[in-house]
């Protein structure tokens, strides 16, 4: 299989797409880490990605406007990349590799399957199991050639201002909405509580798998799937005042999804070859044989 090293330094500053993961959780660290662990978790932290991931971010913000995410949408949303099983789609995935030690850090597959065991183990109906299996799948969009800054990130609504609630929200200067009076005021394009179902988000790898699964998992799954990356909103609620009652009562489950995505990263390889059976019965319970990326 090909392997991808995503080298250009500009659209790539970060060494791999996880290492803003890594970011978050020095952002929100584990509140059930014990002392000890958060220590060893304090001195791992190192200085060259907290840069990286930095620059990252300053791109992210400056390029994510509203007309991109418009663009974007209009490139991606006509499903016309490939077809893929869900299968095809997890090893395509896996052969996005980074130009850190492969030894060390766990491949794409490896983090999907932790954050689903966790839930499994849980004891969580089976539909929330199949979300942490799949859930970060949109990230092949890097494999499309897109750029770091718009697959992966924290993202937020396009369309109206960017709250201060927002990771880095200085670099949001050089963002040209935000001199935008169509879309620098609290509320822009949109009207209150007008729902988030009708506010644009910023382009990445959430709401591009969203629009590939919606028509095939429950709800709570849709909404974790399509808003798992919005931390000014499941952290900080900063965008209440867009969401209605429904959003409110569904974000519940995107709350509830965040810790597995984050807080499992164990360095205990899951075995893969032993849960396939487990998690080929689940894939065809809910997805077609083929779906269209
Ligand atoms: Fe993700
Ligand atoms: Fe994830």
């Amino acid at each position: 299989m090909e392997k991808i090293n995503n080298s250009d330094k500009f659209n790539n500053p970060m060494h791999q797409i996880d290492d803003w993961e890594e970011n978050l959780i020095e952002r929100y660290p584990d509140p059930a880490a014990d002392t000890k662990e958060k220590e060893e978790f304090r001195n791992y932290v190192d200085s060259e990605r907290v840069e990286t991931v930095r620059e990252f971010y300053r791109i992210n913000h400056t390029y994510q406007t509203y007309d991109f995410v418009c663009e974007k949408e209009k490139e991606f949303l006509k499903f016309d990349r490939k077809e893929m099983s869900l299968w095809e789609a997890v090893d395509f995935l896996n052969t996005l590799v980074d130009d850190s030690d492969p030894d060390i850090d766990l491949d794409q597959f490896q983090h999907l399957l932790q954050t689903s065991e966790a839930i499994r183990a849980d004891g969580h109906p089976d539909w929330f199991v199949l979300t942490g299996f799949l859930h970060d799948i949109g990230k092949v969009l890097c494999l499309f050639g897109e750029p770091q800054w718009a697959v992966v990130g924290d993202t937020f609504p396009v369309g109206c201002k960017f709250s201060d609630k927002i990771v880095y929200p200085e670099f949001f200067a050089a963002n040209p909405d935000s001199t935008n009076e169509k879309y620098n005021t609290k509320y822009g394009v949109y009207t209150p509580n007008c729902g988030l179902d009708n506010v644009k988000m910023s382009w990445g790898h959430d709401e591009y798998l969203y629009q590939i699964m919606k028509d095939y998992l429950p709800e709570p799954a849709l909404y974790m799937i399509r808003y798992h990356s919005f931390y000014s909103q499941h952290r900080e609620n900063a965008y209440t005042h867009l969401m209605t009652e429904k959003d409110i009562e569904m974000f519940e489950w995107v709350k509830k999804f965040n810790p597995y995505d984050l807080y499992t990263k164990a360095p205990i390889k899951p075995d893969s070859k032993a849960l396939r059976p487990y998690y080929e019965e689940l894939v065809a319970k809910y997805l077609p044989a083929k779906l269209k990326f």
